[in-house]
């Protein structure tokens, strides 16, 4: 785990009001792995910092996808180039994509899109053929940028691609990684209970300390998403104890 100063580097739309912001982060750059988090914080900000997953890293930069859903995220989308970030990470523990399946589903539901482009990347790496299924509600909401050996869009209202939940439209895969609203997370878990699945949580310091960021395990007890997570299997997860509101997950 590096704490750098990150400038930022440029920022790209993709998908209505959700936005790329590359970063200068040398160090974390070089070593994040997929499912892996940041926990970004700037002057005049918030107190606390806020928790985003590497979207993408190549060289000596990251980048991070985010929407305006509060003041953090509002003042990170009015940055300019030049802009200073302090980028702690790499944190927490990402997917496990050692096992040697031979195919793999990449699933996200709305801004779940943020983990997958590294998954996907890693996953190739690790010789799986990779399957991506990206929903959203509408067509403008789609992310622009989902990638793989094979591509599967789904929205809510029919107006690209599947109609229906990205969870309906998964084909057979060996191993399948999630990320998006907690409700999806919830059916993945029904349907593949070896998912592994990023979950988002409240956070304040992404180190494993403030006990800010409990995750409710179905064998009882806690654990911090921070430091065991944010990727978990799938039914170890107490899905009724967690919330299904959070921004970060707009849709399934
Ligand atoms: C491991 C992890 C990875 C994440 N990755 C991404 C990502 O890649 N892209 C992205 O856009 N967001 C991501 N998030 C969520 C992101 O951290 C929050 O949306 C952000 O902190 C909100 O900050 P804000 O100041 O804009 O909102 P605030 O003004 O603080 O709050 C606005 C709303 O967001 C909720 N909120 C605040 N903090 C969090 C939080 N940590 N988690 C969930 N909801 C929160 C509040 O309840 C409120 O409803 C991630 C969260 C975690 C824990
Ligand atoms: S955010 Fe502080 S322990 Fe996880």
């Amino acid at each position: 785990m590096l704490l750098v100063d990150a400038p930022l580097v440029a920022r790209r739309e993709v998908a209505r009001g959700m936005f790329v912001l590359t970063l200068e982060a040398s160090g974390v750059a070089e070593t994040v792995r997929a499912g892996q988090f940041v926990n970004l914080g700037w002057s005049p900000g918030p107190l606390l910092r806020r928790p985003f997953s590497v979207y993408k890293a190549d060289g000596e930069r990251i980048e991070v996808i985010l929407k305006a859903v509060g003041g953090g995220t509002s003042q990170m989308l009015q940055m300019k180039p030049g802009e200073m970030i302090s980028c702690l990470g790499p944190l927490g523990r990402g997917f496990d994509l050692t096992s040697g399946p031979r195919t793999v589903a990449l699933v996200s539901g709305g801004l779940g899109v943020a983990p997958m482009p590294l998954a996907a990347r890693d996953a190739r790496a690790a010789g799986m053929q990779v399957t991506w299924v990206h929903g959203a509600r509408s067509a403008d909401e789609l992310c622009s940028e989902a990638d793989g050996d094979e591509v599967i869009l789904a929205t809510d209202d029919g107006s690209k691609g599947f109609a229906g939940t990205a969870v309906n439209a998964v084909p057979d895969a060996d191993l399948v990684l999630a990320c998006g609203p907690n409700r999806m997370l919830a059916a993945v878990a029904m349907r593949w209970p070896d998912a592994q699945v990023a979950v988002e949580t409240y956070m304040g310091c992404g180190t494993g300390v403030c006990l800010g960021c409990a995750v409710p395990l179905v064998r009882g007890g806690y654990d911090r998403a921070c430091k065991e997570g944010p990727v978990y299997r799938a039914a170890d997860i107490e899905w009724s104890m967690l919330p299904s509101h959070l921004p970060y997950a707009i849709s399934a």
